[in-house]
């Protein structure tokens, strides 16, 4: 699992996470898995908050609803898990990711100013956004 894992995630970012880091991860309870043929997403919950990690779609399938089920699956666990809010960070210069968040009910909360600092270029915004989950109860 971490080796697949690890595979899609280097697939979309830059600095890749390595099996050793997935393996870490999911070695800690707290922490979900949510696989789809199309991609995966992380989350982290410790109820009644939960923080998506990451989720990202194979480059060749995106931009036709997949990450759109994934994020709906993702909150899905996260309410099954007794979660009512999900937080998360993202690049302030990735529109694919802000759209989708967006339209699934984040809200951004704040901007941390140069959060993401890369070696070969300028430092990045991080917008972080909390979506409210109905839990069902
Ligand atoms: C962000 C990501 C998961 C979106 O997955 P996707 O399958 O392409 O997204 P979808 O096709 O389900 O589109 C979801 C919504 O985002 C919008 N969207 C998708 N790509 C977009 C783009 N490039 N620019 C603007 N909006 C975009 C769609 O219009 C859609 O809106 P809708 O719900 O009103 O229809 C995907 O682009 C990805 O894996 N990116 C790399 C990893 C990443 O940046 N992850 C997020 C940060 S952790």
């Amino acid at each position: 699992m971490a080796e697949t894992l690890a595979a899609l995630h280097a697939a979309s970012f830059a600095r890749g996470w390595s099996a050793q880091e997935f393996e870490a991860l999911l070695a800690n309870p707290t922490t979900h898995a949510i696989t789809s043929p199309h991609g995966f997403a992380l989350l982290q919950i410790i109820a009644p908050e939960a923080e998506l990690i990451t989720i990202s779609i194979l480059p060749a399938l995106r931009g036709q609803g997949h990450g759109r089920a994934l994020l709906g699956k993702t909150i899905l666990t996260a309410q099954e898990n007794g979660a009512d809010t999900l937080f998360l960070e993202v690049e302030a210069t990735n529109a694919a990711a802000l759209a989708l968040y967006e339209n699934a009910g984040f809200t951004v909360t704040g901007r941390r100013t140069g959060y993401y600092a890369y070696p070969d270029g300028p430092a990045v915004d991080a917008i972080t956004m909390t979506c409210a989950l109905q839990t069902g109860t």
